[in-house]
């Protein structure tokens, strides 16, 4: 069978980790496929720098988006981050150029995902991103295929895996918040700004997105009322835990109904979680969500949220869904169809959080 031809833009963590995924498990892909996934083209900014793979079976192409437009690539997969700038314009290049175009940014599907999914959809081609949300967890296929039957009362979790990082390491090891910082960034874990992490941007992105393959409605990230980690002090974690709690970063999406209105309730927080609740055992880089369905009950998806291995087994997911010939609608149902507000829940009993 033809080979899925992949041009790679960004080569970084997540970028140097699809390589060697692609290249570790070429023949199983090759098999679940149905044909073979292979690289092609990479890009970066700096091509004499060392990442620890090989990079001479690949063509090199300075300009990501004369990456998009060559001839010889089925599909960009975009590793380089940022909501605007070239990321977007490799995004829109790609999709006009009537290529499927897949990326784990999460910043810019927040800000640009509808525009970009309406042009996929114009364009029939695939515009996928399930390593934006969760790193490794496939949450967006578990809530828009395997739990798509459901009307969703609320949808939360645990998002940014080095703030889940720095807080579960300073609980166990009482060292401090910057010294913890710097060792997320070295492990591959925080953004290229990592304040975005610590302020819960991060983390307000990806609900955001969760939110609207959840309720069928449009990304609204602006309204994600956002606080993060940045101001938490070991102090503040001994507190907690002289009080029976830990500290985690939870972001919590939820229809809001109020004189008969119906809002997106969305918000990112620290917030105190009792020894004996689930999420109080999420530790390390590890993400969590937590979706409550009408009909299948509170679904628990667990796993690693962020670094290169993780990263890359949901990027690649995506290309072996490219590769079986699946487009699909980007979100849950097509843009024109995404509602601005969530629907009314239906035939759910709100429980305990968890
Ligand atoms: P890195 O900073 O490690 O890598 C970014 C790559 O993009 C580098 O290879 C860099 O080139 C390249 N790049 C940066 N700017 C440009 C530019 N202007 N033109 C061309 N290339 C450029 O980032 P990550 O791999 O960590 O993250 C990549 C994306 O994946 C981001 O959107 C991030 O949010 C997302 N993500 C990351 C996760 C993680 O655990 N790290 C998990 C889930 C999503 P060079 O190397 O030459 O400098
Ligand atoms: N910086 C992000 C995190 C990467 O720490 O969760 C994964 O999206």
């Amino acid at each position: 069978a033809e080979p899925l031809r992949i041009a790679l833009a960004g080569l970084g963590t997540v970028g140097a980790g699809v390589i060697r995924l692609i290249e570790t498990n070429a023949a199983l892909i090759a098999r679940r496929a149905g044909r073979p996934i292979v690289i092609t083209t990479i890009s970066a900014r700096d091509r004499s720098k060392k990442r620890g793979v090989d990079l001479s079976p690949y063509a090199w192409e300075d300009d990501m988006i004369v990456l998009a437009e060559r001839p010889d690539v089925d599909v960009v997969v975009e590793l380089v981050g940022g909501s605007d700038g070239p990321a977007l314009a490799c995004a829109r290049t790609t999709i006009e150029s009537g290529k499927a175009f897949v990326t784990a940014n999460k910043a810019m599907i927040a800000h640009h995902g509808l525009e970009l999914a309406a042009k996929a959809e114009a364009a029939k081609v695939a515009l996928k991103f399930e390593a934006a949300v969760a790193g490794g967890i496939p949450v967006i296929k578990g809530l828009r295929e395997g739990a798509a039957a459901n009307a969703f009362e609320r949808v939360y979790g645990i998002l940014n895996g080095t703030c889940n990082f720095i807080l579960s390491t300073m609980e166990d090891t009482g060292r401090d918040f910057a010294d913890v910082l710097s060792e997320a960034q070295a492990r591959g874990y925080a953004e290229a700004d990592p304040t975005f992490d610590i302020e819960g941007t991060d983390a307000a992105h990806k609900l955001s997105i969760l939110a609207a393959i959840a309720f069928g409605a449009q990304v609204d990230f602006a309204s994600v009322d956002t606080s993060g980690i940045a101001r938490l002090r070991a102090a503040d974690i001994a507190q907690a835990d002289s009080l029976g709690y830990v500290i985690r970063l939870i972001g919590v999406a939820e229809p809001d109904w109020a004189d008969g209105q119906c809002r997106l309730f969305q918000r990112v927080q620290p917030h105190l979680v009792p020894f004996d609740h689930p999420l109080a055992h999420v530790d390390g880089a590890t993400n969590a969500v937590v979706a409550e369905g009408n009909f299948s009950g509170r679904l628990l998806f667990q796993g690693a949220g962020a670094g290169d291995g993780p990263t890359a087994s949901a990027v690649v997911a995506d290309l072996i869904d490219i590769a079986r010939g699946e487009i699909g609608a980007p979100f849950s149902v097509p843009v024109t169809e995404l509602e601005a507000l969530p629907p009314a829940p239906s035939g759910h009993r709100r429980g305990r959080a968890y």
